[in-house]
């Protein structure tokens, strides 16, 4: 099937970086000025009174309050009361615009009705869960194969976390070896093995509290398009137990934070084959969200597995699973299978039929009405006109996008390099900036993720985004240099 993507342009990768890199460990931090930050704080307190309060009471029994990492925990979560298209609204009825898209699985806009009143249905007739199996299941991997080749089969499993899991143990298992290669700053999720160089590249076990140390014996990471670090690891692995598989998210770790080089997938693909190493692709955020075959069919490139998450459950719960070459998933195999060598992997509520008439009819909405170019056009048209407000208030600040993957870079706390020597003292001002700047936005009534990065959906119409960049510029004329002591 001739497929489109949302990707209008390729960014030019070698430009961004160097901003990036620049931003984050050349020039002066900036924040919002200090009286206006006074204000917004101010003004978060009383018109977010209700929510505040609800927070207050679940802090007895949550910690922190608040369970969802993306959640902005500054300077208190928000009770989110209804979801809607292009619109949050608040437990005190206050509207928000909505790039937080729920973390990217709802390229259709939040909570859109002809999936929902399709999930009703189901679940009307058969509840969300029997433990046994339903028509929906294989539809759904029918209908990722259609649209993703290299998904000769695919296994449902409950997040993009445990596809993760799921691939490194099928990849060990199929090519007898051991060690596995991820994309330093990347993220796979939260299992033991891949909490290991999160965020920022070499941080290496850093920041893996929890977990003992013998977890990350076959892990190891390379410099993000270092292909050439990759090439010796591949190399160096061989007399040690060889490598089952490198990992990629295909636009470049943590969503395209460090975007990839045009030619890097390519490139990996063929070390790959050279060593005999198996390439998963995490498609968890690009799948059905860049085009219906997933950044894999952008690229051209063919990956042994691909890890979906998110969009694979179009925006409802247990979001996850594995596609790939035949006899590789053939190691997942259900079912008692005596002593034959397997990759154990189960799950009470994996394949539900809930999660997968809810992926499958929100993959055929996403068909239907091509939402995932309208998201990207939207994506285009809010980073060019975050782009001019950048160069209207003379900031250095970054705004880049993957059609409807768009990032927003102020205080670029992930961008620091770990041989800068202000990293210790600069990490913690950085982050603070960004968590000001998404307090900020959220009294001018938009969310974002974490202040630096923005889903869209097809809802983003040219009048939404419009609306959206007037109430990014009345916060971005605050910003100014923090003078160094
Ligand atoms: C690239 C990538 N892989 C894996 C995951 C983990 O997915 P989940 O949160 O469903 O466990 C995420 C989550 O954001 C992700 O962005």
């Amino acid at each position: 099937m001739k497929q489109e993507y949302a990707i209008s342009h390729w960014p030019d990768s070698k430009e961004i970086l160097e901003n990036l890199r620049v931003l984050a460990n050349e020039l002066p931090v900036y924040q919002i000025n200090r009286s206006k930050m006074n204000e917004y704080l101010e003004k978060y307190e009383s018109k977010f009174a209700k929510s505040k309060q609800m927070v207050e009471l679940a802090k007895q029994r949550i910690p922190g309050g608040v369970q969802h990492n993306l959640a902005f925990n500054y300077p208190f979560p928000l009770a989110i009361a209804k979801a809607d298209g292009a619109y949050l609204y608040d437990v005190s009825g206050n509207r928000f615009i909505d790039f937080l898209q729920a973390g990217g699985p709802t390229v259709l806009g939040s909570n859109y009705k002809p999936v929902r009143d399709k999930v009703l249905e189901l679940i009307n007739e058969c509840g969300p869960v029997t433990g046994l199996f339903h028509e929906y299941e294989y539809k759904l991997a029918d209908l990722i194969y259609s649209h993703v080749p290299s998904a000769e089969m695919f296994r449902s499993l409950a997040s993009g976390t445990e596809g993760c899991m799921a691939a490194i143990r099928a990849a060990r298992c199929f090519t007898d070896k051991k060690f596995v290669i991820k994309v330093g700053g990347g993220y796979h999720g939260w299992s033991d093995q891949f909490v290991f160089a999160m965020r920022i590249p070499g941080l290496g076990t850093l920041d893996s509290h929890g977990i003992p140390e013998g977890c990350f014996q076959y892990m190891q990471e390379f410099y993000p398009n270092d292909t050439a670090a990759l090439e010796k690891l591949l190399k160096d692995n061989e007399s040690k137990g060889g490598t089952a598989a490198v990992i990629v998210e295909p636009l470049g770790p943590e969503s395209g934070t460090r975007p990839v080089h045009r030619d890097f997938n390519e490139k990996v693909r063929a070390l790959c084959d050279s060593y005999g190493t198996l390439l998963i692709f995490d498609e968890v955020v690009t799948g059905f969200r860049v085009g219906l075959g997933g950044a894999q069919g952008y690229f051209g490139i063919k990956p042994d597995l691909t890890v979906f998450g998110k969009c694979v459950a179009g925006g409802y719960p247990a979001a996850g699973g594995v596609g790939g070459r035949k006899e590789i998933m053939l190691t997942f195999a259900a079912g008692i299978q005596g002593l034959k060598k397997r990759a154990m992997v189960g799950g009470t509520l994996s394949a539900n039929p809930l999660s997968c008439s809810a992926g499958y009819f929100a993959i055929k909405a996403i068909e239907e009405t091509q939402a995932h170019l309208k998201a990207g056009k939207a994506g285009d048209r809010l980073t060019k006109g975050l782009q001019e407000i950048f160069k209207r208030y003379n900031l250095p600040f970054v705004a880049f996008n993957h059609g409807s993957i768009c990032h927003m870079e102020t205080g670029a706390a992930m961008l620091m390099e770990l041989s800068n020597p202000k990293i210790l003292e600069q990490v913690e001002i950085r982050r603070k900036v960004m968590e000001e700047l998404g307090a900020a936005l959220m009294v001018e009534g938009i969310i974002t993720l974490a202040g630096s990065r923005i889903y869209t959906s097809m809802a983003d119409t040219d009048d939404v985004v419009d609306d959206a960049l007037e109430r990014f510029d009345t916060v971005f004329k605050h910003f100014e240099p923090v003078q160094e002591k």
